[in-house]
């Protein structure tokens, strides 16, 4: 088996902390608070659990399963894997190409908000942030960083391409260091240290008591009524089941490809359920205690019940990059909370975003032969040019668009793609067994059903809901403004050459894999 000078972890808490950093992100402390503030507070959670117990947990221990056979087989992406599930069809190592591709596409945008959450740090340090005092001074803030507008706190972008370089950097010197000397080693020290700004700011929030006297109603304890008080009547609409799901998906990293090829780094006897179930439940927590607990309330004894809704409704961009600072501010030692706040976001985002790119790097050493380091600079420089799209375009909706294909769509159609091949092709009892190799834990037997029928079928009843529903809006870019549609179909031409230029590679990948004898069912 090729799989001889590939990297490994070295511990099995190592491995733990990778997958949980690849999944605690700004999903936990931004975006989850707030769909669930926006969707029936309380009730959003019976849709998010049964998605999470029918769809994440069970496509965690697939990806585990899948990447950790793949391994075996010196593959660590996608097309290998698949390859090496169903030799006799020529064709399934294609659509293999979306698990490279998804993870690159979202690491395009996801490494440039990830600056900004660095350069937020720094500049709550320096007390810039706190000189700041209402809202639109807030806004304005933003905007100038973002290089959207002139104004007296920047008048050019160029701060902002700084940071961006920066984190840019950081994330490929992590990458260069490999999976035992990088990756493990900074997720080994910034999963707690994460967990530790968390638990901090969540005590802080905790005690915050009724901050305005004028308003005794807006209290923290009612902060969290007005969370999690469910409303059961949203459970009637569609929408909020389709949300749950997708918060699903985007906090636990699956369905993008990143944790197969964490998992290809295991060996063939390394436990897989428990392992995939404790980075699930350290995600859980990080977001259904640690992130429920911070923003939502926060704004809550602030702005109180009025704005909160509509605050929660702004976006995300909004909720953490202009009202939590606004509240961070009010508070005493503001340049302290702010920094662990944004410094909180930065290494959930570090963690996540070196995942990200692990895959491409993968797919070049696994099927090209090429060293690690070559690899780095190849994909690196590839990666650095497309980052520019949403840096400098990004007032044209390309980080909407980008995080629709790579962060959305691909990611439930990878995620069916691969949970068939896993209990249908593969089959499910050969999974079963597979996937208890070396366990350490046995999945109760329900789950055998649940892989083989609810999960697909969940799946496949998401994407019809969505084909249905979104897909002509979107061919036909009716939601996109006149000005902003050249960019966008730019992107979208930008995206389908990238898919293309993936599908060659794997093609002269596998070429020369029959030259050197090997894998004859390939084409
Ligand atoms: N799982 C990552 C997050 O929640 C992408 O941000």
């Amino acid at each position: 088996m090729p799989t001889a000078g590939r990297d490994s972890w070295a511990s099995r808490i190592g491995i733990i902390m990778a997958v949980a950093g690849s999944a605690i992100g700004l999903g936990n402390f931004l975006r989850f608070p707030a769909k669930a503030a926006a969707n029936g507070g309380g009730a959003f959670m019976i849709p998010y659990l049964a998605a999470l117990l029918l769809l994440g947990l069970p496509l965690m221990w697939v990806e585990w399963t899948l990447g950790r056979y793949g391994g075996g087989f010196g593959h660590g992406t996608a097309p290998g894997i698949f390859h090496s599930l169903w030799r006799k069809n020529r064709f399934i190592k294609y659509f293999g190409v979306i698990g490279i591709f998804g993870p690159l596409v979202i690491f395009i945008y996801y490494a440039y908000i990830e600056s900004w959450t660095l350069a937020y740090s720094f500049f709550s340090l320096t007390g810039r942030l706190s000189a700041v005092t209402d809202q639109q001074g807030m806004q304005s803030f933003l905007r100038g960083y973002q290089g959207l507008e002139a104004n007296s706190f920047f008048t050019s972008i160029w701060p902002a391409y700084l940071f961006f370089v920066v984190t840019f950097f950081i994330n490929f010197t992590v990458t260069w260091h490999g999976i035992k000397g990088g990756v493990e080693r900074v997720c080994r020290i910034a999963v707690p240290v994460l967990f530790a700004c968390a638990l901090i700011l969540m005590l802080r929030v905790l005690t915050l008591g009724t901050p305005n006297p004028a308003e005794p109603s807006w209290s923290i304890s009612n902060g969290f009524g007005f969370l999690w008080n469910p409303d059961f009547s949203t459970l009637r609409s569609g929408k909020i089941w389709i949300e749950a799901a997708g918060q699903i998906f985007f906090t636990l990293s699956v369905g993008i490809g990143a944790i197969l090829t964490y998992a290809s780094y295991l060996s063939k006897g390394d436990d897989v359920t428990l392992s995939g179930l404790s980075a699930t439940s350290m995600n859980e927590t990080a977001e259904v205690i640690l992130g429920a607990s911070i923003i939502i309330p926060a704004a809550f004894v602030f702005f109180g019940p009025d704005n909160v809704r509509a605050i929660a409704e702004s976006g995300v961009f909004n909720l953490g990059f202009v009202t939590m600072p606004l509240i961070l501010n009010q508070l005493v030692f503001p340049g302290f909370f702010g920094f662990l706040w944004f410094f909180l976001l930065f290494l959930a985002g570090v963690t996540s975003s070196v995942s990200l790119v692990q895959p491409a790097i993968a797919f070049l050493e696994d099927e090209f032969q090429i060293g690690r380091k070559k690899a780095v600079w190849i994909f690196g420089s590839f990666a650095f040019v497309l980052c520019h799209f949403p840096v400098f375009l990004l007032r044209h909706g390309v980080v909407d668009e980008l995080d629709f294909w790579g962060g959305t769509f691909f990611l439930v159609v990878f995620a069916t793609i691969e949970v068939i091949l896993f209990a249908w092709v593969f089959g499910i009892h050969n999974a079963w067994d597979e996937m208890h190799r070396g366990a350490d834990l046995r999945v109760p037997v329900i789950y055998k059903f649940i892989i083989k029928y609810v999960t697909p079928l969940f799946l496949l009843v998401i994407l019809s809901v969505w084909l249905w529903q979104e897909w002509m809006p979107v061919i036909l870019m009716e939601n996109v403004g006149a000005e902003d549609a050249p960019y966008v179909l730019g992107t979208r031409i930008v995206l389908a050459l990238l898919l293309t230029v993936l599908g060659i590679a794997v093609k002269l990948a596998w070429r020369r894999r029959r030259a050197r004898g090997e894998d004859v069912h390939a084409a």
